[in-house]
């Protein structure tokens, strides 16, 4: 994983180096601080419902509403540790699935900051 990571750098510096590349600002999103802790029932898990589970109700991770947290816990794509590592929003900030099934950077940001606070079953 951080080979792969290390190699999209080095592309990504490969490219803006080369003088004919476009370089595109990074979209920031800022999570409004309301004070509560981000939900997984009411902020995470309705991002999945309309983008990834109608290939992801059969395939790991299953991210249909009532198995999304089980199964990301359960496969280890959730690392509370090192919360930009989690395989789950590696692969979403990765572009995956692409077109407009891609997550946005605001639901990104979401899916991030519920890691970064424990990423509780709430
Ligand atoms: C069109 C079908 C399709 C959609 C829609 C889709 N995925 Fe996937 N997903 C796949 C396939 C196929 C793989 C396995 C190949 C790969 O890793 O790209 C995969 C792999 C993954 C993996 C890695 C699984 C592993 O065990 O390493 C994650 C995490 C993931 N998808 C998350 C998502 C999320 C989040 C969404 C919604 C934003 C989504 N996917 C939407 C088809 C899809």
């Amino acid at each position: 994983m951080r080979s792969i990571l290390v190699l999209i750098f080095g592309l990504i510096l490969i490219g803006a180096l080369s003088c004919d590349y476009k370089y595109i600002e990074p979209i920031i999103v800022e999570i409004p601080d309301t004070g509560e802790p981000v939900s997984f029932t009411n902020d995470v898990e309705p991002i999945f419902q309309p983008k990834c589970t109608s290939c992801h109700a059969s395939r790991s991770p299953i991210l249909t509403t009532g198995n999304a947290y089980n199964s990301l816990m359960g496969g280890g794509y959730v690392d509370t540790e090192n919360p930009e590592e989690s395989i789950i929003y590696v692969k979403g900030a990765s572009g995956h699935p692409g077109g407009s099934k891609a997550l946005t950077a605001e639901e990104l940001a979401w899916i991030l900051k519920w890691i970064e606070e424990g990423a509780a079953n709430n």
